[in-house]
């Protein structure tokens, strides 16, 4: 399968990539620049073309003759609350290139698009969201994401594309900096003090959230890429299986692995942050899961066995 993925540089990016790569398919990164440390691991394995999202003639360019585009490029949550125009202009007008790129390109094109628990929020929202809670997005990268599910879904009703969404909850542990999701801090308590490094922690160690392990995450991405698109039924959008944690069992999570590995962990000091606490105080806790795990989408045991990828990936 002759594969694109937009934003394919990023996190999620590399994962699939490498995933898609080790089964056969042939890869194309589409990103806004070449990462001035290279492509790593991918490195000569994947095609690398350089570009913005939002120019439509290079994006139908780069998507004609494919089979499958993973559509992850975006400006994500943080960043879109604080540039409206710029988070249209990306997730909307780049989604839209993508889209008619694909639906161009012929109705067999698949379109995996990742979306988010963001897409929820307002006072009414259930504890638990599943397939049918009406998504009211209290930010505006939620907004742009729900603008995204319903596009897709009504092209691949038409018929123009095969489209398949998965819901994301908080991917952990992202390697490396953090970037400006609002959701970064879930990672950084962890990555921070395994790396000896002091983590700033702008939400309240009590806090719940929910998260995925991104090893599962990806997996799961993989699956819903290759199921049938008969199995979707009538809505294309599925939540990914997840995990509900708090804070504080992150942290907990994260000394019993650095006890196990020998690992003298960082500290973690507390730095409240209003708009960080607003945006990720909107979102659920949960994500009803049944049909990802239908589709064939991998569910996390537990946080101590996310930690111990991280340690083992990228230690
Ligand atoms: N990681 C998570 O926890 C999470 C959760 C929910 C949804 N998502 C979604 O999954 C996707 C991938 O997430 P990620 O964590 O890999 O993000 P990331 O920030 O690591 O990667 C996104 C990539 O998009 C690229 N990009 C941004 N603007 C662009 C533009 N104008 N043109 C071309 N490329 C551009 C960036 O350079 C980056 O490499 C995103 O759409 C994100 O919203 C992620």
């Amino acid at each position: 399968m002759k594969i694109v993925i937009t934003g394919g540089t990023g996190f999620l990016g590399r994962l699939i990539a490498e995933r898609a790569l080790d089964r056969g398919d042939s890869v194309t990164l589409f990103d806004i620049a070449i990462p001035p440390d290279g492509l790593g691991a991918l490195e000569g394995r994947a095609e690398m073309i350089a570009g913005d999202i939002a120019d439509t003639e290079m994006v139908a360019r780069v998507i004609e003759k494919s089979d499958a585009v993973v559509h992850l490029a975006s400006m994500v949550s943080a960043g879109s609350e604080a540039d409206f125009d710029a988070a249209m202009r990306v997730n909307i007008d780049g989604g839209r290139a993508v889209l008619e790129a694909a639906r161009a390109n012929g109705p067999h094109t698949k379109v995996l698009f990742t979306s988010s628990l963001a897409i929820f929020g307002s006072k009414a929202m259930p504890a638990c969201v599943d397939g049918m809670t009406r998504p009211v997005p209290q930010n505006t990268y939620g907004m742009t994401k729900a603008v995204m599910e319903l596009l897709i879904n009504d092209m691949s009703r038409k018929g123009f594309i095969d489209g398949r969404v998965g819901r994301l909850p908080t991917v952990i542990v992202r390697p490396g900096k953090p970037n400006t999701a609002a959701s970064s801090f879930a990672s950084g308590v962890i990555r921070e003090p395994l790396t000896g490094d002091v983590c700033k922690l702008p939400v309240a160690r009590e806090m719940q959230l929910c998260v995925g392990g991104y090893r599962t995450c990806a997996d799961g991405l993989m699956a819903l890429l290759d199921a049938p698109a008969e199995d979707f039924g009538d809505d294309r959008v599925v939540n990914l299986p997840n995990i509900t944690t708090s804070v504080n069992e992150m942290i907990a999570a994260t000394e019993a692995v650095a006890d196990r590995h020998g690992i003298s962990l960082g500290a973690i000091e507390d730095a409240p942050d209003d708009t960080i606490r607003a945006i990720v105080g909107s979102w659920p806790i949960a994500l009803e899961a049944s049909k990802a795990i239908a589709l064939g989408c991998p569910q996390d045991s537990d946080l101590e066995t996310i930690i111990e990828a991280f340690v083992e990936d990228y230690f």
